[in-house]
């Protein structure tokens, strides 16, 4: 039994494990401070923002190639935050299908569109106003059903 005990504690003292139980320690320190997703707060004014155009048939078309050029790589072609980049990005890209987008006001997903958060960049210097417009107009019509 003592001699248990002490080749136990031996055990424990070895500065390998002492080395490895250490990692572990600031490994789930590490993790436990990545945890919380930083929520993107946007100014109480921006949802008083009205789109300038009126989304027909050929604002949507000309948005739905913009998304397909400017924003798919992260959100996917339909929207769903899959896109070829997604697995490798933190934050993962937003699922603009979901009731957490579609619940947003237009104005706060534009002012989120021409701001941008790292990784997704800002678009008010790449995108005119109406095509970022646009584009908010064709994230309303991928709405899951
Ligand atoms: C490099 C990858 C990337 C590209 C390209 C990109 N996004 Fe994003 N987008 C993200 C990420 C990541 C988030 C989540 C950011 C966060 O929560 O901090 C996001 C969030 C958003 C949001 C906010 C959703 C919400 O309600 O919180 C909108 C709106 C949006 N993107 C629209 C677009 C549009 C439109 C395009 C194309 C013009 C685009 N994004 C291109 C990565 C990208």
């Amino acid at each position: 039994m003592i001699l248990l005990l002490y080749a136990h504690t031996k055990w424990a003292l070895n500065p390998c494990f002492l080395v490895i139980a250490f990692a572990c320690f600031i490994l789930l320190v590490s993790e436990t401070k990545a945890q919380p997703k930083k929520q993107w707060v946007v100014p109480v004014s921006v949802n008083q923002l009205k789109s300038t155009i009126k989304a027909d048939a050929n604002v949507l078309k000309e948005a739905r190639k913009n998304y397909t050029i400017f924003c798919s790589t992260c959100h996917g072609n339909t929207g769903k935050g899959d896109g070829m980049a997604a697995s490798s990005l933190n934050p993962k890209p937003a699922d603009h299908t979901s009731d957490v987008v579609q619940k947003e006001s237009d104005g706060s997903l534009f002012w989120k569109l021409s701001e941008g958060r790292n990784p997704m960049p800002a678009y008010k210097q790449i995108l005119s106003e109406n095509q970022r417009w646009g584009l908010i107009a064709f994230i309303r019509t991928l709405k899951r059903k």
